[in-house]
């Protein structure tokens, strides 16, 4: 059962205490609704996923209250600053290198080492921000494939029953995504645009690259930075899938009861929750690369994982992570 709130103060101190409570809420922005979870909660996070039939991860907006809290958890330079002063709160969409400190649960960011943060300006949503207190991860609040909701009629017609709450506040002023501007290189990237025109973008710190699809953005920042797969976070250490045994020069992804014979392991779900499993995941492989290769270890050997609901994502994930590289 979905309740659609009307934006009243009190309701949006229950909108924020659903999400502090790891549900989903959706809210509208100036440009369309969003999904929102607590950004810091993975469990939240997975379950945006899951609401929205994702068959991947891919990297979340992360939502925040004023450009000071966007820079605690990003690193800022100079055009950042610059555009931050000059158009938010609003429909532009940053990414920048995540601080080593960056609380944001690492599968907001598909485990990469950027972030996507913006400010949106409408009332309502920075009210629920600054309830909660924390930001607020946030795709467009449809099913994956589908169209993005500029009103809680349209985010109802996709996700009733699949999230806790809608905030109707009404259509969307701008009903388009927000520009998405990609920082993190060397030059800045247009990764999508939307809500703010470029020309605006480049009035304000000069140049831009455009009319590229963000793969190839990324294919350039790769060739930027040889070895580094900056698209999807890939292990140093060799990933061998469905692993029905291990060696002691693995480290262990496990999912269920382990493996005989396991030395290092990292556990994704006792009980075989999926959600779990998701939330896990980056950490997971992360540690496990740290430590693998601190210890001498060979590969990471993983456990099979079921192949339906959040168990595509995961496995979309791993196979991504296992794929040959150079
Ligand atoms: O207006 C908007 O941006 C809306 C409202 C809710 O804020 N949100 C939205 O989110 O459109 P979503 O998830 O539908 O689109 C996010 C876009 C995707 O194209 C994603 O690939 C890109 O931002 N993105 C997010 N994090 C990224 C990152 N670290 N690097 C590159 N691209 C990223
Ligand atoms: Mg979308």
């Amino acid at each position: 059962m979905t309740d659609t709130l009307t934006p009243t103060a009190q309701n949006i101190m229950r909108a924020a205490d659903l999400l502090r409570r790891g549900h989903l809420v959706a809210f509208g922005t100036e440009t369309v609704y969003g999904l929102g979870a607590d950004a810091q909660n993975a469990k939240a996070v997975a379950a945006i996923f899951e609401a929205k039939g994702r068959p991947h991860f891919n990297p979340l907006i992360c939502h925040y209250e004023n450009a000071e809290a966007v820079f605690a958890h990003v690193e800022a330079s100079d055009p950042a600053r610059q555009l931050a002063s000059t158009f938010w709160p609003g429909p532009l969409t940053l990414v920048l290198p995540r601080r080593v400190t960056c609380p944001v649960a690492l599968l907001a960011g598909a485990g990469l080492e950027t972030l996507a943060v913006r400010v949106p300006a409408h009332p309502v949503a920075q009210k629920l921000i600054a309830a909660l207190g924390r930001p607020i991860a946030a795709p467009s609040a449809n099913r994956s494939g589908g169209v993005s909701p500029t009103s809680a009629a349209h985010v109802l017609a996709g996700l009733a029953g699949r999230i806790a709450a809608v905030i109707d506040s009404g259509p969307c002023r701008v009903g388009l995504e927000s520009t998405v501007l990609d920082l993190s290189g060397a030059q800045p990237f247009l990764l999508r645009p939307g809500g703010v025109n470029i020309e605006a973008l480049e009035a304000a710190i000069g140049p831009i690259t455009r009319g590229i699809t963000p793969g190839q953005a990324e294919a350039s920042r790769t060739l930027r930075s040889p070895g580094m797969l900056l698209s999807h976070y890939a292990p140093a250490l060799p990933l061998r899938l469905n692993a029905t045994s291990v060696t002691p020069d693995e480290g262990l992804l496990a999912f269920g009861p382990r493996l005989s014979g396991a030395g290092v392991m990292f556990q994704l779900s006792e009980t075989q929750n999926l959600n779990e499993a998701a939330a896990k995941l980056f950490e997971a492989l992360h540690w496990l690369d740290a430590e693998g290769c601190k210890l001498g270890l060979r590969a990471i050997a993983a456990m099979a994982i079921p192949d339906h609901g959040l168990g595509l994502a995961i496995n979309d994930r791993l196979a991504r992570a296992a794929a040959p590289r150079n």
